[in-house]
């Protein structure tokens, strides 16, 4: 690999001058903390049909079967650390003026680092939603008692604050991942396989408005043929170098 710095420099500077740096994520980045990707071996959706455990007709169908799926990945997250990749996001927050997170991760590990301000395009694990009157609420404790578990206001049934497939994204989410996208001087697009429209079309919004694109992720993927920079690599290794350059002196 060559190093993840080369050839950044100038972009770099653009973006200590104010210009917007949008790190775009997807499961990869939450590998190296323990948790499943989507795709691939041992992904989530080799083991399990994503039309049976994410999708609001299995929800309505079976819902326990569909909450025994999500509190299985609930445990998970819980009990995952965010790693070097998620920490050195928040590093790169902090040492530029204008950098925008946004996921498609429902893990919440970007704010556990230190990130602020992450746009969910796919909602988060670590929230409810009341069926019926759609307030959101933390999940809070380890584990419900009782599947599928209740709104304590209204007491119908609760849901996963997530997006399923064939569900809209959360309307300002969209609209604030879209005008990052535009505005981007460089786009990083983490871990994710780019296969999940619309998040994946972020990276086509971005390359048409000018934005140079760094693809971080071992493998190839749909976004590879938009990146003008490949870093083949885990972004737990990346990702700290780039933060380094970031957080280095200009000139
Ligand atoms: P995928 O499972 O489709 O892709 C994960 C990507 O991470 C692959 O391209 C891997 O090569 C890469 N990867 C694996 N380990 C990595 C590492 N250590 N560092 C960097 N990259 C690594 O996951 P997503 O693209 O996030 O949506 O999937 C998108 C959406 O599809 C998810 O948000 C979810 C899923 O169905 C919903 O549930 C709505």
């Amino acid at each position: 690999m060559t190093d993840a710095a080369d050839g950044l420099g100038e972009a770099f500077d653009s973006l200590r001058a104010g210009r917007l740096l949008t790190i775009l994520t997807g499961a990869g980045i939450s590998a190296e903390s323990g948790l499943p990707t989507f795709r691939g071996e041992d992904g989530l959706w080799e083991g399990h049909h994503a039309e049976e455990l994410a999708t609001p007709e299995a929800f309505a169908r079976d819902p326990v079967k569909v909450w025994r799926f999500y509190e299985w990945r609930r445990g998970l997250v819980l009990a995952a650390t965010p790693n070097a990749g998620h920490r050195a996001v928040a590093r790169l927050q902090h040492a530029l003026p204008r950098v925008a997170v946004v996921t498609q991760n429902v893990d919440g590990l970007h704010q556990e680092a230190g990130s602020t301000d992450v746009v969910e395009l796919h909602g988060s694990i670590r929230r409810v939603r009341c069926t019926r009157e759609g307030t959101v609420r933390p999940a809070l404790g380890a584990a419900f008692s009782e599947l599928p578990p209740r709104c304590p206001g209204c007491g119908a049934v609760l849901r996963p604050d997530v997006v399923w497939f064939g569900e809209p994204l959360p309307e300002a989410a969209w609209r604030r991942a879209v005008e990052a996208a535009r505005q981007s001087a460089l786009l990083l697009v983490v871990g994710t396989s780019a296969l999940v429209t619309p998040a994946a079309g972020l990276v086509v919004i971005a390359a048409r408005a000018g934005a140079f694109v760094v693809e971080v992720n071992p493998d190839e993927t749909e976004a590879t043929p938009l990146a003008h920079r490949v870093l083949r690599a885990p972004a737990a290794k990346v990702l700290p170098r780039i933060a380094d350059l970031a957080e280095r002196a200009p000139g």
